[in-house]
């Protein structure tokens, strides 16, 4: 899934992220009544969607990946950009013509779009039934079951402890290999253009021994990769004082100390060397060097950072709101690389046209990437999202051929940067971790370095699932290509 999204931002530039969706597998084929999940939005979207199948399931819902048998459909939506919205509002018009073959049908909106929308949503589309926000998919059974018997519902509370730390997710959008873990929720950074705070609520921290629990028993069903999620993962904090507030109360393994995200990944880490860790997203302005030193201890704690800069210009990112400087930044940049060496990964989201940005600070933000060498980047132009700062305090004053046009430039140069940067790749040794068939072929299989690479390789003898020794023999500005050497 994240592969896919990935080609596409790279190939495609915008919107890619927010316009994917996924269908749900036959999780449960003999159980009576059938949900249908479609997920839209960032990866903390697609792991809630797990969530909620099990929350489902425990009601006697097995999932399905044909909408036409379900008995509910729920769209896990995204609020993003307005096109991300626009995507969930086309998709809702098609399912007009099922739910008039098949009134008992129950259509629920869940996500960020129903936390920004609310009430809303059911006066402007008529053929949902629901609308829940993204902390409170507990109350699911309750609103499914009252919209069976004729009654609309409507759920946006949003929570300051809810973590689903107790929930053991349906792994719906996994390939046997790798998995989502959230590790908090919420966000508290308030950058200027962004919806996230307002849909999502306050940030807050999942219980450490929960996060732990989970990965050990991903491994011990085959699992070799696990992604731990939020939106800030830097800004991770748990306190000894919320042991006693937490669901997973015991008294023995009570934990101690603050844990941060240094010492959390440090935890997973020691699980088991076979187990990879990954995680996404860093704030550059949380990112601390015991991290990153962690990073280095570890062999299994993957060398790659998402490190969103948005704009490479001071005015702009103070206009962000983003805390940080150009200089700070790079200097961050820097560290990386001192500490895990040139062949860390590094990519970034990047927002073309942002209010009043003039050509020469949107230059500044093409020489920024020339300095990083970005492996890859998600790129984005501004949309201005109703009720966030900069909708309040700034003019979307960027006219959409000028906000393109900067986009495509932002594209070519981060092509240009991927092949160079995936050039330098050709003649090493490296350790993939197989994933499954390639799209192109079966007699390729498909991997992925430490760096988040995607990796063709011939099949041989090998299935997913397993790590192989490969030599990188040739690339495009998306893949490389090697050959096995073990
Ligand atoms: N928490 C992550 C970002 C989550 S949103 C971080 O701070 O980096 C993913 C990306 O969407 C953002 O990094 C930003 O590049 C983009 N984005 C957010 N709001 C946007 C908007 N209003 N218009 C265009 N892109 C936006
Ligand atoms: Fe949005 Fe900023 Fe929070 Fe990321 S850190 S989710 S961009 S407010
Ligand atoms: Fe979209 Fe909500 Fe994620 S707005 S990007 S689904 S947190």
């Amino acid at each position: 899934m994240e592969n896919i999204i990935k080609d596409i931002d790279i190939i495609n530039g915008a919107e890619a992220n927010a316009c994917d969706f996924q269908t749900t597998l036959e999780e449960n084929p003999e159980s009576a009544k059938k949900l249908y999940i479609e997920s839209y939005g960032c990866q903390m979207n697609f792991s809630d969607s797990e969530i909620v199948a099990s929350i489902m399931k425990d009601q006697g819902y097995g999932t399905t990946s044909d909408y036409t048998k379900a008995d509910v459909i729920f769209l896990n939506t995204c609020s993003i950009r307005d096109k991300a919205e626009l995507t969930v509002r086309k998709r809702l018009s098609q399912f007009n013509h099922i739910k008039t073959q098949n009134p008992d049908l129950t259509i629920g909106v869940l996500g960020c779009m129903a936390e920004r929308l609310k009430d809303k949503l059911l006066e402007e589309e008529k053929l949902v039934d629901l609308v829940v926000g993204p902390d409170a998919y507990r109350d699911l059974p309750k609103l499914v079951s009252e919209a069976e018997e004729g009654q609309k519902g409507v759920n946006t509370f949003l929570s300051r402890e809810e973590t689903y730390a107790d929930i053991s997710p349906v792994r719906l959008n996994s390939n046997g290999v790798s998995a989502f873990i959230s590790i908090m929720r919420g966000c508290d950074n308030m950058c200027s253009f962004c919806v996230v705070p307002f849909t999502r609520g306050r940030e807050r921290s999942r219980d450490p021994r929960s996060i732990v629990l989970e990965a050990r028993d991903l491994f011990g069903k085959g699992f070799k990769e696990v992604t731990l999620l939020g939106q800030n993962v830097d800004s991770y904090k748990w306190s000894p004082e919320e042991n006693n507030k937490a669901r997973l109360n015991k008294k023995e393994d009570s934990v101690e100390k603050i844990i941060h995200f240094a010492d959390l990944l440090e935890m997973v880490a020691e699980i088991d060397p076979g187990l990879r860790i990954r995680f996404s997203t860093s704030h550059p302005k949380d990112i601390t060097d015991e991290v990153l030193y962690t990073m280095k201890k570890y062999d299994n704690i993957c060398k790659y950072i998402h490190l969103p800069v948005q704009s490479g210009n001071d005015r702009i990112l103070k206009l962000m709101n983003r805390t940080y400087d150009r200089e700070w930044y790079l200097q961050r940049v820097r560290k990386i690389r001192e500490i895990l060496g040139d062949d860390c990964g590094i990519s970034s989201d990047m927002i073309a046209g942002f209010c009043s940005e003039t050509e020469a600070e949107h230059r500044d933000t093409l020489s920024l990437m020339d300095i990083v060498r970005y492996d890859f980047s998600y790129m984005f132009y501004y949309s201005e999202r109703p009720g966030t700062l900069a909708a309040k305090k700034y003019a979307d004053d960027i006219s959409p051929e000028v906000k393109k046009r900067r986009l495509q430039e932002i594209i070519e140069k981060q092509n240009q940067l991927s092949l160079s940067r995936n050039r330098q790749d050709i003649g090493k040794v490296q350790e993939i971790l197989v994933e499954g068939p390639s799209k192109r072929s079966d007699q390729q299989l498909k991997g992925r370095n430490s760096a988040n690479k995607v990796v063709i390789i011939p099949a041989g003898k090998f299935k997913k699932g397993d790590y192989v020794h490969v030599k990188i023999v040739d690339c495009s500005s998306a893949t490389l290509f090697g050959e096995i050497i073990d």
